[in-house]
């Protein structure tokens, strides 16, 4: 693990992003210096952002990228949950449309006996975020502190929370900062945005859902791999036993897409009814993180487990407690039929006959964000109902005027410009195109390999 030992606190800032500029490795010290600078005020943003930019053109190392997780991390408070009996174990994904996944394994993993400490994010762009998901269940609480956050998780072993001022504050000035800097999209900038939030909630394990495909923020394989790397890599220099999935990211997970009607996806596949991609990598994550959590002894057991939380209303009933536990209306959860409805709705229809051979997930998630779903400026609200049911999917038949989706919203005049999105999104042909496995690669401390399926049969039965 990097240490801050021995730190030296008078660096030269200029010095500092010069040698970064000119393609050298920092010290952890180095780092460190420039991380605590900042989070003091004592570095202006200026510097900083001159920082950033040198780091995204020249890169880091993974001793570096690891350096600035610790620094970032230690910013603020790291949470101790070693009070808490068992293995805890989070899971954190990279984001994609259609992505509810983390609404349906918490409580699995929870209810087969694991503790899953969970501080989430918001709607990024074009992806959903699960704060903003739990949020649309009227009076769903998801700013607890840090005392009620253990308090939580201690009594029911899940929790939901969103990054406080208190969990790497550096990291947040440091995002805010990318995001108008052009400098978000470095591997190992995100690594070790990822990772210090990560690290501070208290956990034991990780398992990391890394996805490519067209509705990713990585897009191609090749990086998402070196992003899993990296984070495999900084988990591991911190001794939780971090373990990365590569899933693809070609299509929407899953039928519906916006707030709302993702918990309500979710709720479904609780009660057992699930779409098969939704089914397939949520049984994995979830299998991975039973396993890691010393509750199975392969991956193929934990799957099994899993898939016992849903069979026997377990899982179900963990959701419903966590909701009650955060101040949420369960009665949505038990009749999810009785939430408002959206004021307007429109159908987007087949233009003509043909087979859907493609769907741009990302077109669907910016589709989704112009209904409301999503934000345009960070400081605008999400509307909880606005979002799209898709009927049909790839490889799926469909005749002229058949409805593909139906679009929800409370702004009509965005219809639209969502409609005009679905068209560029969903392609019709002879045939659907074949992006190979959902699941391609897993990463941990060992390496990289192909995902073998044959390895895990209870992934696929039924
Ligand atoms: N998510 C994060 O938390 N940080 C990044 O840099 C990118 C995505």
């Amino acid at each position: 693990m990097p240490t801050t030992e021995n730190s030296v606190s008078n660096y030269n800032i200029v010095s500092l992003i010069r040698k970064k500029r000119e393609g050298e490795n920092l010290t952890k010290d180095e780092i460190n210096y420039l991380i605590e600078a900042y989070t003091r005020d004592e570095l202006p943003d200026y510097q900083m952002s001159a920082f950033l930019m040198a780091v995204f053109l020249k890169g880091m190392n993974d001793d570096e990228a690891s350096a600035l997780a610790y620094a970032m991390l230690h910013s603020g408070k790291v949470m101790d949950l070693s009070s808490i009996p068992g293995i805890k174990v989070d899971k954190h994904s990279t984001g994609g449309v259609g992505d509810k996944l983390s609404l349906i394994l918490a409580p699995m993993v929870a209810a087969a006996g694991v503790p899953v400490p969970m501080i989430s994010g918001r709607g990024l762009g074009h992806t959903g975020g699960t704060l903003d998901k739990l949020e649309s269940i009227p009076g769903f609480d998801v700013n607890l502190n840090l005392d009620r956050y253990v308090e939580v998780i201690a009594k029911h072993g899940i929790v939901f929370i969103g990054q406080t001022e208190d969990i790497a504050p550096a990291d947040k000035r440091l995002y805010a900062l990318r995001d108008v800097t052009a400098t978000v999209e470095c591997i190992p900038l995100i690594a070790s945005s990822i990772m210090s939030k990560k690290l501070a909630e208290g956990i034991d394990a990780l398992v990391l859902d890394v996805k490519h495909g067209t509705g990713a923020f990585i897009q191609e394989t090749s990086g998402a791999l070196q992003l899993a790397r990296r984070l495999v890599d900084i988990g591991s220099q911190f001794d939780k036993n971090t373990v990365a999935f590569l899933t693809g990211m070609n299509q929407p997970l899953g039928n519906k897409i916006g707030n709302w009607l993702e918990v309500e996806e979710s709720i479904e596949c609780l009660r057992g009814d699930w779409p098969d991609d939704v089914r397939e990598v949520t049984l994995l994550l979830a299998g991975s993180m039973i396993h890691q959590g010393g509750k199975a002894d392969s991956l193929d057991e934990g799957i099994r487990k899993a898939i016992q939380t849903i069979e026997d209303g377990s899982a179900l009933q963990k959701f419903r407690e966590i909701v009650i536990e955060q101040s949420g209306d369960v009665s949505v959860i038990d009749r999810p039929e009785t939430y408002t409805k959206a004021s307007y709705s429109a159908d987007f229809t087949a233009a003509e006959d043909g087979v859907v051979s493609r769907i741009n997930a990302y077109l669907v998630g910016m589709a989704s964000l112009e209904l409301g779903a999503g934000r345009k400026e960070k400081s605008e609200s999400v509307d909880p109902v606005a979002g799209i049911v898709l009927h049909h999917k790839m490889g799926a038949k469909v005749k002229k005027g058949e409805t593909i989706a139906t679009l929800y919203t409370n702004k009509e005049a965005q219809l639209e410009t969502a409609i005009k999105l679905m068209n560029e999104a969903y392609e019709l042909g002879g045939e659907a195109v074949d992006y190979g496995p959902l699941i391609t690669h897993i990463v941990d401390k060992t390496g990289e390999r192909p995902f073998d399926y044959s390895k895990v049969p209870a992934l696929k039965s039924r």
